[in-house]
């Protein structure tokens, strides 16, 4: 059996009572706290930057999981750190010098991590691997919470997971977008060992309860 770590994404939460979301993910069984960042450049969307960040991981209790999707991450990196990230992971499509940025990244005290759009093949991390604590698979176009699970990730995962085993890298594998409890199961058969989850976890009634689901053992 395996449980998931399950990394609850804030840009689903009510920004007018921020402290209030984190404080129910503070008190849920919640492993990560996810933050996306968005420029409005590398997605067609804009989320929120660092002192709202900065302001959030004062208070937040879990590992802090940031997303970046920006363009020209390697600018930010030493901000992210100060602004609390324990995972700092960056887009290969937005990285000319991918190697460069995950060095920077660890000489930065924070953990590194890589995220693949839906389009962009796992043999791209051939020569990254090693040096990675974190892949991560978006299950959906990057830019907007509250989309549908494009269903070629379960393949995806599967080819991250043995590219993974055959390497003997120890790089996590992180699922983002389109999470639900019906689905949360599937994916972590196919390798996930981290689950994002936004809108099924703040669209919820009862959000504790919700991320005590996604959080259930599955027999791997
Ligand atoms: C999308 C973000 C996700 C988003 C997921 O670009 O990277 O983290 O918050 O939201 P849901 O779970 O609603 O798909
Ligand atoms: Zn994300």
């Amino acid at each position: 059996k395996k449980t998931p770590l399950i990394a609850p994404s804030l840009l689903a939460a009510n920004f007018l009572e921020i402290g209030k979301d984190v404080d129910m993910i503070n008190n849920s069984v919640a492993d990560w706290l996810h933050l996306d960042v968005m420029d409005g450049r590398f997605v067609p969307n804009i989320s929120f930057g660092l002192p709202v960040i900065s302001a959030v991981t004062k208070v937040s209790k879990k590992v802090n999981d940031m997303h970046l999707m920006i363009e020209e991450p390697e600018k930010y990196a030493e901000a992210f750190a100060k602004a609390g990230a324990d995972y700092l992971t960056v887009h290969i499509e937005a990285c000319r010098h991918l190697h460069r940025n995950i060095q920077q990244i660890k000489s930065l005290g924070m953990k590194a991590g890589v995220a693949l759009n839906p389009h962009t093949s796992v043999s791209q991390l051939e020569n990254i691997i090693a040096d990675l604590d974190l892949v991560l698979i978006m299950s959906v176009n990057p830019g907007f919470g509250g989309q549908h699970f494009i269903d070629q990730t379960y393949i995806k995962l599967r080819q991250v997971r043995d590219l993974i085993r055959r390497t003997g890298s120890n790089a996590l594998i992180e699922v983002d977008g389109g999470i639900t409890t019906q689905n949360a199961a599937l994916v972590v058969e196919a390798g996930a060992d981290v689950l994002v989850a936004g809108s099924s976890v703040f669209a919820s009634h009862d959000p504790l309860a919700t991320i005590r689901e996604l959080r259930q053992p599955v027999t791997v």
